[in-house]
């Protein structure tokens, strides 16, 4: 036996599966995927004992596809974090198993959203998100990024609604009467973890050949309008890692409760709808999901304790194409901010500093929980450590030969070292990737980036306790980068005073620029400045982007009226918060004082 990842039971000495064909049909009565997913072998048959990952699957009947000969199956015990074990013994050349089953209401890949969870309000929403151990809650297969597949899918929906998938669509004709059947078609192996779907009403507007929006009819507009530039980040990336692989890059703004800012689904990104600012000043988002066609997709962390290697270089790609696109001071605020977060990981997992490693190791810990900015604001700290060692130049051709090299790989730790020492001997060494990599905490010589910009805001923050404030026009020349430093420099608590001055003079309650927004309700509810709580309130209820949920929640839990408030608005809403962002506030509330 040997099991490779300590999230998933996939057996390294089992027969792999090399396509999955999906055919569900969405009940969104019950909340459940109904249907049949197919695992097809390579060659001309395998045999033996196969695991798959499952959790919350009913399972109603396996058969050998070609025969349809029902085969016995075996459920182990529910594991807490890993699900059930599918335990299969395949008869000498197998080709290809059937499973027939459906999925559970409380998937924690899948949210069902009621129509007036929507723009729309008429229809309602299904999306996936199964990054890291999620793939297991919608299809039984190997849950495990080194067994990569490549898929088709056929999803049945009401009439009406449109199905998208992380996949190149290959038509859609009616089934039974008020059914609609829509098919897909990835030719390329991924991780189970890209595996994505969303069903709702949607419209799709192309903002060049290559590039399409997705998103509900009332939303469409706006993000068309927002994310109009991509075309450029794509050709910017391409100059970074070489040809874009994946034919199109088209893009899902979901619904509100989606829990993250961006996931990078291949050939169609997910994103949080609290990107569309109107001003396209969150777009790094969409820099950093397209960074990931190749940093993640095309070359994949192996399991999730090797998380840094997407995350990390993809952080480094985003700053380097905003860099190209908006400056070097549009770079640094980058770095400056992500600096901000990572301090507050680190914060964070102060009684778990085995959390703050790069390489990590999480046998018995949920991956979901051990999510944090290290792997994103480390990791890309040493890649740019690694760069300055060797010069810019030296390290582009780098990258272009570990794109090569594993492509359509899934990798560890350990392989990226040895690459590393095969073209660079000796540079691990000289940057210390040991600290780096199996060390907690951040090394002493880790790469700082200043601008004077960045030192002025500081200064001017730190200054607010001796009376210093902006001048109108010190806040006219600000971009939302830097107001959102300044307000993150500003002292952690204020009077009722001071609030009132930040709010009069940068109107910072009506802001629609989430990052500014959450950053200043976070600051005056932590501050105990009830004129915010109500914005407060109308925030939690509708966005379920966990970056946002989570310090909401902390700032409340610092006063009794915000305690009630957090309590009032959870109990309301958890209902309708998808399940990961449910158990990030429940685990803030419980964290509670009283
Ligand atoms: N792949 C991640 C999202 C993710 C990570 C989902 C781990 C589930 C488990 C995605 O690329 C990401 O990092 N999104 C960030 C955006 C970003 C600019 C750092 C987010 O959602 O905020
Ligand atoms: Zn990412």
């Amino acid at each position: 036996m040997t099991r490779i990842d300590p999230h998933s039971y996939f057996d390294d000495a089992q027969p792999r599966t090399q396509k999955w064909s999906l055919w569900l049909r969405t009940d969104f009565d019950r909340k459940v995927l109904q249907g049949e997913a197919t695992l097809v072998f390579p060659g001309t048959g395998v045999e033996g004992t196969l695991d798959l990952d499952t959790k919350g699957l009913d399972i109603h009947r396996v058969y050998i596809t070609a025969t349809a000969a029902t085969l016995p199956f075996e459920l182990g015990e529910e594991e807490p974090i890993l699900g059930r074990r599918l335990r299969l013994h395949l008869p000498a050349g197998t080709m290809g198993i059937t499973i027939a089953y459906e999925t559970s209401p409380e998937a924690l890949g899948l949210q069902w959203l009621e129509p007036q969870q929507t723009a729309g309000g008429k229809q309602p929403f299904l999306f996936s998100q199964c990054q890291a151990i999620h793939a297991r809650t919608l299809v039984p297969c190997q849950d495990c990024a080194v067994a990569r597949v490549s898929y088709d899918a056929k999803i049945t929906v009401p009439e009406g609604l449109t199905a998208v998938m992380s996949a190149g669509p290959n038509g859609d004709e009616p089934a039974a009467p008020g059914w609609r059947t829509f098919s897909f078609k990835m030719p390329q192996p991924i991780p189970s973890y890209l595996l994505a779907l969303a069903v709702g009403e949607l419209e799709g507007r192309d903002v060049s050949p290559r590039v399409r929006v997705w998103a509900e009819p009332a939303t469409i507009e706006k993000a068309a309008w927002e994310f109009a530039e991509t075309e450029a980040f794509v050709g910017k990336a391409e100059g970074l890692f070489g040809p874009y692989d994946w034919d199109r890059y088209d893009m899902l703004v979901l619904p509100p409760s989606f829990p993250y800012g961006g996931m990078e689904n291949p050939r169609m990104t997910f994103l949080t709808p609290t990107l569309l600012a109107g001003d396209r000043s969150l777009v790094d988002v969409v820099a950093h999901e397209l960074a990931h066609s190749w940093t993640g997709n095309l070359v994949t962390n192996a399991t999730a304790e090797h998380f840094w290697l997407n995350e990390g270089f993809t952080v480094w790609a985003e700053r380097r194409i905003l860099r190209v696109l908006h400056g070097k001071d549009a770079e640094t605020m980058g770095w400056a901010l992500g600096q901000k977060a990572l301090d507050d990981s680190l914060a964070r997992f102060v009684d778990q500093p085995e959390l703050t490693k790069l390489r990590t190791h999480l046998e018995g810990i949920d991956p979901d929980d051990a999510f944090s900015s290290i792997p994103y604001e480390k990791g890309a700290r040493l890649v740019v450590a690694m760069e300055r060692a060797v010069g810019e130049t030296a390290f582009a051709e780098f990258l272009k030969t570990y794109m090569k090299r594993f492509r359509f790989q899934s990798i560890t730790t350990e392989q990226f070292c040895a690459f590393v020492e095969e073209q660079f001997p000796g540079l691990l060494e000289r940057v210390n990737a040991k600290a780096w990599l199996n060390e907690p905490g951040i090394p002493a010589d880790a790469p700082r980036f200043v601008s004077p910009t960045l030192e002025a805001i500081t200064a001017l923050a730190q200054g607010w306790k001796t009376g210093q404030r902006p001048s109108d026009d010190q806040i006219q020349a600000w971009g939302m980068s830097e107001l959102l430093i300044y307000l993150q420099q500003l002292p952690r608590e204020l009077n009722t005073e001071d609030c009132a001055w930040l709010d009069g003079r940068l109107k910072l309650t009506e802001r629609g620029n989430y990052e500014i927004l959450v950053e200043w309700l976070c600051l005056a509810a932590g501050s105990g400045y009830a004129p915010v709580f109500a914005r407060v309130q109308q925030v939690l209820s509708t966005v379920g982007r966990m970056k946002y949920v989570r310090p909401l929640y902390q700032a409340l839990g610092k006063t009794s009226a915000g305690r009630e408030l957090a309590r009032e608005v959870f109990a309301k809403t958890a209902p309708s918060y998808h399940g990961l962002t449910r158990r990030v506030a429940e685990g803030v509330i419980g964290k509670y004082v009283e």
